[in-house]
């Protein structure tokens, strides 16, 4: 690319693009990271340079950049046809992910709802978990045409997605207290009263909803021990479904394939997106019960019908990268072979702890959030006004690393192939990055 379409490129990002989660009175005065190409667990920009993808490009690359398999699963399917809707008839690629979906799922879980994105298949959810109530139990009915069984409980700093209903089971105030006034009413627990709150509320809610293990966007907060199991627990006794929200945590981010399997819970419905393409097309899946999916089958008139579909839908270039992606898992072991490397990362962060503006550093499998800290022993915070965590990634980015914070926290969620050299390099750049802006 010559020096005239590279400014060309950046002129045109600055003018023309509103970015996501992005202050675009800041981002205009920057001159701005454009990429043109992957390869590997590596971006490269207009200019060349190259950079570890620290961060699997928001979570979601799983075998890096241009798998082959992946690459060439998509291009033969642009060869037969790329898209076909899935309102009233099906697609070979849809119909195959989903075979295969459920066979890794949680076993019971029989039903695939396809999307496009992690808020989505949210919105699905709850959609189904509310009208499965209204629909299925008459004995919640009261007063003339009023439901019980209404309401969602979900948990403090929870983050489900940005469309209307995932914010309204979200618990991320900076993001999202602008939106009040459009909001439904949800019931805000801790990971303490959680389980006080459905006895007293079982009438009144559908369901719990939870991302399992670990709050990502939070700033990879972790549950404590045992808690879905008691969560389950709750739900069973009180006659309410339980939803996972995996969409971070699903495809190996948390070392097992989903995160629920570190307890061997089973939710009613589950979320899924981010890494089922393994980071290639927006795609996206809401897994069901069969319980809850005959809650919709019915005469036609009965009205029953879950009257709900996106355009794209179980589009077929995004389901074949998702079996690709699926296949590689298998071909290459990649659970298994992701243990080791997991004990490698976890032995790297300790030297962390040396930095003194370090506090906390959580970690699940290869989703890890290192805390920065004022005054670690006085647990004072930075202000978030003073954009620690932003400055930390942009000190990281010209050390040739692509990270992204959650506010004070500096998030390192690397692709499933990161090698062994790449968590020394990723770790390296991130400890003195952190070091030289604190
Ligand atoms: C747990 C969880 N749920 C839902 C979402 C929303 O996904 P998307 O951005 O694809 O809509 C995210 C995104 O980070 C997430 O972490």
């Amino acid at each position: 690319m010559n020096s005239d379409e590279i400014k060309h490129l950046e002129d045109i990002d600055r003018e023309t693009i509103w970015h996501p989660f992005t202050q675009m009175n800041d981002y205009e005065k920057e001159i701005p990271l454009i990429i043109e190409r992957g390869e590997g667990n590596w971006l490269f920009d207009i200019h060349g340079k190259k950079y570890l993808d620290g961060v699997s490009s928001l979570w979601v690359t799983v075998h890096g950049h241009r798998k082959k398999e992946i690459d060439e699963a998509v291009k033969a399917q642009i060869d037969k046809v790329a898209h076909s809707t899935l309102l009233g008839l099906s697609n070979v690629p849809a119909t195959l992910l989903a075979e295969k979906l459920i066979g890794i799922a949680p076993p019971n879980l029989k039903k695939v709802f396809y999307s496009d994105s992690g808020s989505t298949s949210v919105e699905i959810a709850l959609k189904m978990a509310f009208q499965y109530w209204q629909q299925n139990n008459s004995r919640f009915k009261v007063q003339g045409s009023k439901f019980k069984k209404t309401k969602f409980l979900t948990f403090q700093n929870a983050y489900h997605g940005d469309t209307i209903g995932s914010v309204s089971v979200g618990g991320i105030d900076l993001f999202h207290s602008v939106y009040k006034p459009l909001l439904f009413d949800s019931i805000k627990a801790t990971f303490d009263n959680a389980e006080e709150l459905i006895r007293q509320h079982r009438h009144d809610l559908a369901a719990v909803i939870i991302e399992p293990m670990i709050q990502g966007a939070a700033g990879l907060l972790l549950q404590p021990k045992g808690f879905l199991k008691k969560l389950r627990k709750a739900c069973d006794e009180n006659n309410l479904l339980l939803i996972f929200d995996e969409v971070a945590t699903g495809f190996g981010r948390t070392g097992k394939m989903f995160a629920c399997e570190h307890e061997g819970v089973r939710p009613d419905l589950m979320c899924i997106a981010k890494g089922i393409t393994g980071g290639y097309l927006p795609l996206a899946a809401t897994l069901a019960t069969q319980e809850v999916y005959d809650g919709f089958k019915a005469p036609y008139r009965d009205l029953k019908t879950f009257f709900h579909g996106h355009t794209y839908t179980g589009n077929p270039l995004a389901c074949s990268a998702a079996l690709a992606n699926l296949e590689i898992f298998e071909k290459e072991k990649t659970i298994e072979n992701l243990q080791p490397k997991i004990g490698y990362l976890a032995k790297g962060l300790r030297k962390f702890h040396d930095l003194p503006h370090v506090g906390e550093i959580r970690r699940l499998g290869f989703m890890v959030g290192i805390e920065l800290m004022k005054d670690r022993d006085g647990k004072i915070s930075y202000p978030w006004e003073d954009k620690m965590g932003i400055r930390v990634i942009l000190e990281a980015r010209k050390r040739g690393v692509i990270l992204r914070p959650l506010g004070n926290v500096i998030v390192l969620l690397p692709p499933l192939s990161l090698s062994l050299e790449e968590i020394d390099f990723l770790l390296g750049v991130t400890y003195e990055s952190i070091r030289i802006v604190t």
